[in-house]
């Protein structure tokens, strides 16, 4: 088996992957159809065209009108589903994945819409596919405090269903702090904390995620090269990082492939995961984001192996299911 099948084949748990970037062409267009909608693009070529991205806001702007079409739990049930089998048929045993509430509830759709939806999707993965998930919600962060204090508040009747809490959306000028009485309340009510840091961002956010939110894991977390005591304190307190290696040259993170700071991460001991964020988007699934690593830097299967049990260690799954896979 060469190194890159292994890899392939290795049980492992993605851990970055917003269930609104699963989103297909070919399912935005039948839920279109389903729910009366059209979408700004006439057919699934032009919406592949349109995903020529420069930055994150111009991917965020097409990810946020394409959610449009999501409109019934069957919709998010349909969603989840797809993204399930896609994510089994790459070897990934269990999934940790966010969702947006407020790109849905600021459409009218209720927040137990969504949540009905994507637990069906859910469960039907699990008999179907064997695969466990969990639910991260996260907040967005370019709205207001005020506004993801009354998403919290929506979320709490469904708090058995959601097991952290997450913060995304554009980051550029709006550090981690803005949020601290939110992720206090977070963590008050006995969640996780995780939180997108140092992806278009500054090192200092990363700090700020762990230190001001409690972030026990940071999303992205790229940035953290420029700052080489953040790097030995990710290393030493065995912080992981959910990389997202397409996604960061997509958005023009990093010029190429070649440049991204992931080896660099891994030789300083930072517990680094391979994730795909928002597939339909960057190009590719768990085992695209791995094709790609191991075009720019040939990996041998002694870190792959590595690679895949860190997501399967900093995953959130129960001990039994752990000693299962690992
Ligand atoms: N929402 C979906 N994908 C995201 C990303 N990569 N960064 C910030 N917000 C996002
Ligand atoms: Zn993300």
């Amino acid at each position: 088996l060469s190194a890159l099948e292994f890899a392939y084949r290795m049980p492992k748990a993605e851990l970055h992957v917003h269930i609104e970037g699963t989103l297909e062409p070919e399912l935005a267009f039948a839920l279109a159809r389903r729910n009366g909608l059209t979408l700004p693009y006439a057919d699934e070529e032009a919406l592949h065209a349109a995903k020529a991205f420069t930055d994150l806001q111009s991917f965020l702007d097409l990810y946020y009108a394409c959610a449009d079409v999501l409109r019934a739990s069957h919709d998010f049930a349909d969603l989840m589903l797809a993204y399930l089998g896609r994510a089994h048929a790459d070897g990934v045993v269990h999934a940790e994945i966010f969702f947006d509430p407020q790109t849905h509830t600021a459409r009218g759709i209720p927040f137990a819409e969504v949540m009905a939806g994507l637990n069906a999707g859910r469960a039907e993965g699990a008999r179907r596919f064997g695969i466990t998930s969990r639910l991260i919600l996260c907040f967005l962060r370019h709205l207001s405090e005020e506004e993801a204090f009354a998403t919290l508040a929506a979320a709490e009747p469904f708090l058995d269903d959601i097991d952290g809490f997450g913060l995304d959306s554009s980051e550029r000028d709006h550090p981690p702090a803005k949020f601290a009485r939110v992720f206090a309340r977070v963590r008050a009510l006995g969640k996780r904390v995780v939180a997108h840091a140092g992806e278009e961002g500054p090192a200092s956010y990363i700090t700020e995620a762990l230190d001001v939110l409690g972030a026990s894991r940071i999303d992205h977390g790229v940035r953290a090269v420029d700052d080489p005591a953040l790097v030995r304190r990710l290393a030493a307190d065995g912080v992981a990082l959910t990389v997202c290696p397409l996604s960061n040259v997509r958005l023009r993170v990093f010029p190429t492939m070649k440049d991204h700071t992931l080896p660099a991460l891994m030789a300083a001991g930072v517990r680094v995961t391979i994730n795909s964020d928002d597939p339909a988007y960057f190009g590719g699934y768990m085992n695209d984001n791995i094709r790609a690593v191991h075009e720019a830097f040939g990996f041998d299967r002694a870190t792959w192996a590595a690679l895949a049990r860190n997501s399967l260690e900093a995953s959130w799954a129960g001990a039994d299911d752990k000693a299962r896979w690992i």
